[in-house]
């Protein structure tokens, strides 16, 4: 019997390199982590979700995994991760691992030994013939793109095949058909469960099945490919196979990164059955409103696009599964910059945050976010690391390159986190792997703890209170001005009581009116990122990016 733990929860997300360094050689650990779980367990959130902790020759920092049960030494080793785990639960907090098991790294024993043939390794990956034209050239077996720009198939010298990959030629595709591949998967699953792990974050796991076909994609420009590996035939075979032989005795949370995935059809993993394979998913629709299908085409900030996305998903799920919400993770540039304004980083973030975590289901913090960290200023592209982001743009000028990587890279979310005002932000006492946002002598933790008005300290009361009211947990959601190009306003209803959710979106003054049965003045004023908050017959001029939330 399930027990659902995670529909009262809020997560922190770690990404482990840019978190604390606590052995003092630049790069985050999990030394690191045990310093500052008290400071964790002061947000009153329930449950971190770590990046991965995995072996990696990091070139896509962790998402290339070199051996799955173990820890990469720069963390730390797996008597530490036992001592996190231990205080973790101690605290009460749960821990959810990142399972990467789309893809390894190519320096995978499993790859090392399938590139040569040897069994029971040689068909671990997804390896095909090339197809030789007319001039007789080697050609890859089909025309998919890559997730990360550039094709999908890499010529493998020493097996004279092409093996696919959807994310950089370092992250080779498993071959999920492969029942031998699944048994592994499983065997993955159990020793983290063993060791007392309370679920996990399946990295892409909706590409796990391909068209077995392997089909050319005529149909798209770009992302050719992603129709025929996206919710595949056999994913919900696979899911449900990995749920009935492990994870149905562990009773842990089961997140999907789930690409493209509509609510509907997400709900055919979701839905709540004694035996659905998955919990939530995150979904990136709610990473849509300044772009276009990905960060990698940027638009302008749309308000309707985001408002359209947070309350499809909200009727789309809600009572038949249970929603995964958030506005940021370590994929993604930080989202005062993306849907609010630096300028108002006060009221920005508090807004921010409010826009989604008193909606019906399970919020994620990620690290930083609860102090309002920012995207940095680069010099130059030297300044940035991410593979996906090296791989875009590269024909175009480098002045061209700095400004779109500024405004999409991924590095954006990893700045190592800002604690303190002193060098190196408090992070390390040496010079730390990746750079220190200049601002992080006025954005910090300690700057933070000591006021009462802070952003860190909003959160905490905000995550408080989201626990303390079950209509959070239960009201009816429902939107209201939808058509207000300015505000995203919700309320939730559980019969007994009544909440009103008002985000302002804007730098710009505008009139915020109650609807019939919100009267403001019968109303408590629960939250605010503003200290005097007049009403004038039911309504308000909301300020820039003004937040209210009322209770009735
Ligand atoms: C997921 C991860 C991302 C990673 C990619 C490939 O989208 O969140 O960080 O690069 O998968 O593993």
């Amino acid at each position: 019997m399930r027990t659902r733990c995670y529909k009262n929860m809020v997560f922190y997300q770690i990404w482990p390199r840019s978190f604390k360094d606590g052995n003092n050689d630049g790069i985050g650990d999990l030394y690191g982590v045990l310093e500052k779980l008290d400071y964790i367990k002061s947000l009153n959130v329930d449950g971190i979700w770590f990046s991965p902790l995995y072996p990696s020759p990091n070139v896509d920092f962790g998402y290339d995994v070199s051996n799955y049960c173990d820890i990469d030494p720069a963390y730390g080793d797996l008597d530490t991760f036992k001592e996190v785990l231990s205080k973790c639960h101690s605290l009460g907090l749960k821990v959810i691992m990142d399972l990467v098991i789309n893809h390894t790294s190519i320096e995978h024993e499993w790859f090392q030994k399938s590139r040569k043939k040897i069994q029971p390794y040689t068909d671990y990956y997804i390896w095909r013939p090339p197809v030789i034209n007319k001039k007789g050239e080697k050609k890859a077996p089909n025309n998919w793109d890559s997730n990360f720009s550039g094709k999908a198939w890499e010529y493998d010298e020493v097996r004279q095949e092409y093996y696919l990959h959807l994310f950089t030629k370092e992250q080779p595709d498993l071959n999920m058909d492969n029942p031998v591949v699944r048994i592994e998967v499983k065997k993955i699953m159990k020793f983290w469960l063993d060791l007392g792990v309370d679920g996990f974050r399946e990295d892409v796991i909706t590409f796990i099945s391909k068209n077995p076909k392997l089909p050319n994609d005529y149909l798209f420009p770009m992302s050719k490919g992603f129709r025929f590996y996206n919710n595949g035939p056999k994913l919900k075979d696979y899911l449900s196979e990995f749920y009935a032989d492990v994870l149905s005795q562990y009773d842990p949370v089961i997140i999907a990164e789930a690409p493209l995935l509509s609510p509907r059809k997400a709900l055919k993993y979701i839905k709540e059955t004694d035996d659905n394979p998955l919990d939530m998913v995150i979904n990136m629709d709610y990473m849509e409103a300044d772009c276009i299908i990905s960060d990698l085409l940027p638009t302008r900030f749309h308000l309707g696009k985001l408002k359209r996305a947070f309350t499809r998903w909200q009727n789309g799920v809600n009572k038949k599964g249970w929603n995964l919400l958030y506005l940021e993770n370590h994929d993604h540039p930080r989202s005062i910059n993306r849907y609010a304004d630096p300028f108002y980083h006060n009221q920005s973030a508090k807004m921010l945050v409010c826009s989604y975590i008193f909606q019906m289901g399970t919020p994620f913090i990620y690290m930083g976010q609860e102090i309002g960290m920012t995207n940095f200023k680069a010099n130059s592209i030297d300044d940035f690391v991410d593979c996906k982001t090296l791989n875009s743009k590269k024909n175009k000028s480098l002045k061209k390159r700095l400004k779109y990587y500024e405004k999409t890279s991924r590095d954006q979310a990893r700045t190592p986190m800002q604690w303190d005002r002193s060098d190196n932000a408090g992070f390390s006492s040496t010079t730390p792997w990746f750079h220190i946002n200049s601002n992080y002598k006025e954005i910090n933790v300690e700057n933070q703890e000591r006021n009462d008005g802070s952003v860190l300290n909003f959160y905490r009361k905000a995550i408080k209170l989201r626990k303390e009211l079950p209509v959070v947990l239960n009201g009816k959601y429902k939107e209201i001005k939808k058509f207000s190009p300015r505000i995203y306003a919700y309320t939730r209803n559980d019969g007994e009581h009544k909440l009103l959710v008002i985000c302002s979106f804007s730098k710009y003054k505008t009139k915020f009116k109650s609807i019939k049965g919100y009267n403001l003045n019968q109303g408590k004023l629960i939250l605010a990122n503003y200290s005097i908050n007049e009403t004038f017959k039911n309504s308000f001029i909301a300020r820039p990016y003004e937040l209210r939330v009322y209770l009735f």
